[in-house]
């Protein structure tokens, strides 16, 4: 077993992607609270059976979708390590409706948007599950407010995802790079396990909810044809577990808008942004279907999103066929 103690961690490529690169060195702060949220994340994800904490809270979130005790207890997890890293000003989350303004002198700080637990409706059934990032730099001169989160996904510095499965990976891109780390479970520690990642060129997979077929709109049954025709389905039922095995194999992730989700069914601001800068950073993309995910100007925290994701060529031609009719 080699040892995990001789790679690289976590912090120590932070801080030669950070510093050495003329990052702003708060955004270590950042990610280093990703990761001791995503630490603590995973002893809650482990342990929740034994510890009763599985199942619904009996509430519903401005999604209008029933609350998982876990997707909770993960959100105030992640709230408490990024407001105490001191240099984030803003927090918008899947789970809370309006935006955390985080209080102290943050006037360099970032603005950091999250689903703190993807893939609700496997956390019961220990399917691999995950959370989601996205980092932007907060204008220097600017005063949070609301409106302060509601930036391009073109404007993100960074972006992470963290996948809770057989081990637990936290994927970092930055502009430079994107990194893999696996959380070494004796030391808390994540140390480099993908140094560099490259979505591969050939694409073995797709992965969409093959239930909603009867409700897309002709092209977009035609494209999902296609797709169905030339690969393996894959389909796990977390965005993030999905998106991890394209990324690291080669295959494209599809939610189209269909008759009873006209606008799609993920987010915008904490899912497709985010996961549409790691594809973008490893050569892949990321699409509506008519436009590139990173160029929609939100107006809504919670807007949704359709989502086309993965290899780059593979996008391309789906939403080709979806745009031609
Ligand atoms: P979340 O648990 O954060 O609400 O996200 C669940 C999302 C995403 O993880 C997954 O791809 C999708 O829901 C699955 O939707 P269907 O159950 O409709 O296939
Ligand atoms: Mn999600
Ligand atoms: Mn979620």
């Amino acid at each position: 077993m080699p040892d995990a103690g001789k790679r690289i961690t976590l912090q120590e490529y932070v801080i030669s992607e950070c510093r050495d690169k003329g990052q702003n060195q708060g955004l270590e702060s950042v990610i280093m609270a990703i990761a001791e949220g995503s630490r603590r994340v995973q002893q809650q994800v482990q342990q929740a059976a034994l510890a009763d904490a599985l199942g619904v809270t009996g509430e519903t979130n401005v999604q209008g979708e029933i609350v998982q005790r876990l997707d909770t207890a993960s959100s105030d997890i992640f709230v408490e390590t990024l407001s105490q890293s001191g240099q984030v000003a803003a927090i918008g989350c899947e789970e809370i409706e309006r935006p955390v303004i985080v209080e102290g002198d943050t006037s360099e700080g970032y603005i950091v948007l999250m689903d703190p637990l993807d893939g609700s409706s496997n956390i019961d059934v220990a399917v691999s599950i995950g959370s989601i990032f996205g980092i932007w730099q907060k204008n220097p001169d600017e005063t949070v407010n609301d409106d302060s989160l509601l930036r391009p996904g073109n404007q993100q510095v960074a972006a992470a995802y963290v996948v809770y499965g057989s081990s637990t990976v936290l994927v970092l891109a930055t502009k430079h790079n994107v990194c893999g780390f696996t959380l070494d479970i004796e030391s808390g520690r994540f140390a480099v396990t993908h140094p560099s990642i490259k979505i591969p060129v050939e694409c073995p997979y797709y992965s969409t909810n093959e239930g909603n077929n009867k409700v897309l709109d002709g092209p977009t049954q035609k494209a999902i044809t296609l797709l169905r025709d030339k690969y393996s389905q894959r389909y796990v039922g977390s965005l993030v577990a999905d998106f991890h095995r394209n990324l690291l194999k080669g295959g494209i992730f599809a939610y189209p808008a269909d008759q009873n989700r006209k606008d799609g069914r993920l987010r915008l601001m904490y899912e497709a942004n985010p996961l549409g800068f790691v594809a973008e950073q490893a050569g892949g993309a990321a699409s509506t279907g008519y436009e590139r995910i990173l160029d929609i100007d939100p107006v809504e925290l919670h807007q949704r999103t359709p989502l086309i994701l993965g290899n780059k060529d593979v996008v391309e031609d789906t939403v080709a066929v979806i745009r031609g009719g």
